[in-house]
């Protein structure tokens, strides 16, 4: 066989062991709201009838979402999480909404939402219960999956709670076919690895193929302890799971907790701009009905957004650690670079980091051009290897800067735009 023959094979089987879920879903990392972190499983209505698991809340953030900017940010998911059935299942075994809390049923939920140009996710389990003790889908994965179609749900959110480990990858794949077999474009969120971790290093090549993003570690809660240990087990399972993100396919880190109690504005910034760095899906959970500017204006950040969905959809990661600073690092498309300088030193004020220390400043090489996105924008003109640029970070706090190589060709470019530009102000 001819050596360029087996070339090709290589590199289709390599190709092939990347695939993603072939379901069009996820070409960029996932957008919307989710009500766990925030809502949790409080189904009081009586009590607490604004913050119950209701069809009310879901309806109000969705009035929300398209009145306050949320959806032309980019946010497009609203989504259900637990506690949301009845605690039977109807004469047909088909999962029903629990009747007081959603009198209209979740078709109709899903129509309000379609109504508003939103979309709509949903919560089950691989297991015989979900985590909080509701029916879940084990023995009912082609019920289920085509009673969300029937209702026009949009996603699903796949728990792996109560269920014996070595079935999880069963039944995760299981689950993925029937809602393929519905013919309806349900975008596939799956815990199958955080899961599987605790018995052995999951099949990464088979999650990818399997779902449209997954958790690999426990739950997010509101403090930055929580966001510190998430970014840590990322950064030290790194060279086993960021090849696995791409159009189609993304690591979950877990919920955007800004705009809740636990975090200062620095940390909030901190989550920003990692989970941009990361390629995580941004599923915020807070209360959009009650939200403090700034924590709004940093969540409709186009620029962080535009970082996040990124066309080229590589996922960043740790690249150096110096001076109680991380360095993390994120190829972007048209050859540009996004860099987050994180300060961990929880002591004293804010501290200068001298840029060219960044492993990718050589794109710097012969000039480049620097952007600070977060703490506050500003552009930073252009740029060379020996730069002395120092950017000041926060304790906690990290600094989003993006990087663009200036090339000879772009020089050229420029060169001729300036001497073109006399002779168009003449005209
Ligand atoms: C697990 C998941 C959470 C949430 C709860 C609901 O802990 O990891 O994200 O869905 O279950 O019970």
């Amino acid at each position: 066989m001819c050596r360029a023959m087996l070339l090709l094979i290589v590199v289709s089987l390599f190709s092939l062991a990347a695939e993603a879920l072939d379901n069009g879903l996820a070409l960029k990392p996932t957008m919307g709201w989710l009500h766990w972190e925030r809502f949790l499983c409080n189904t009081d209505c009586d009590m607490d009838p604004d913050n119950c698991i209701s069809e009310r809340l879901y309806m109000q953030m969705a009035d929300v979402m398209v009145k306050e900017g949320w959806k032309e940010a980019g946010y497009e998911y609203v989504c259900i999480d637990d506690c949301w059935p009845s605690h039977q299942r109807d004469a047909q075994g088909r999962l029903q909404a629990d009747p007081k809390r959603f009198p209209g049923g979740i078709k109709k939920l899903a129509d309000y939402v379609h109504s508003k140009g939103l979309k709509l996710g949903i919560y089950s389990d691989v297991g015989d219960k979900t985590c909080a003790g509701y029916p879940a889908s084990r023995g009912y994965y082609e019920i289920d999956a085509q009673t969300f179609a029937d209702w026009g749900v949009d996603l699903l959110k796949f728990d792996g709670c109560n269920m014996n480990w070595t079935l999880l990858g069963s039944g995760y794949i299981e689950m993925s076919k029937a809602l393929n077999k519905t013919g309806r474009s349900i975008l596939y969120s799956c815990e199958w690895p955080l899961y599987e971790w605790p018995y052995r290093q999951p099949n990464y090549t088979a999650i990818r193929e399997t779902c449209n993003h997954w958790r690999n570690f426990g739950d997010v809660y509101d403090s930055w302890s929580s966001i510190k240990s998430i970014l840590e087990w990322t950064a030290s399972h790194q060279d086993i799971i960021v090849s696995s993100a791409g159009p189609g396919g993304w690591n979950d880190p877990d919920m955007l907790l800004i705009g809740n109690f636990g975090l200062s504005h620095t940390q909030q910034e901190s989550q920003m701009a990692l989970w941009a760095i990361m390629a995580a899906p941004l599923l915020m959970s807070n209360d959009l009905r009650d939200i403090c500017p700034r924590s709004k204006e940093l969540l409709q950040n186009q620029r962080i957004i535009d970082i996040n969905q990124d066309p080229l959809g590589k996922q960043g990661f740790l690249t150096a650690k110096v001076d109680s600073f991380e360095v993390w690092e994120r190829p972007l498309s048209k050859n540009r670079l996004a860099i987050a300088l994180l300060n961990k030193q929880e002591l004293g004020g804010p501290r200068g980091f001298a840029i060219r220390a960044v492993p990718g400043w050589k794109i710097c090489n012969p000039q480049c051009n620097v952007t600070q996105i977060l703490p506050q924008y500003k552009e930073m003109g252009v740029h060379n290897p020996q730069s002395k640029l120092v950017v000041s970070v926060n304790p906690s706090g990290t600094a989003l800067l993006t990087v663009t190589p200036v090339t000879s060709a772009f020089k050229r470019l420029h060169r001729l735009e300036m001497a073109v530009k006399p002779r168009h102000t003449i005209l």
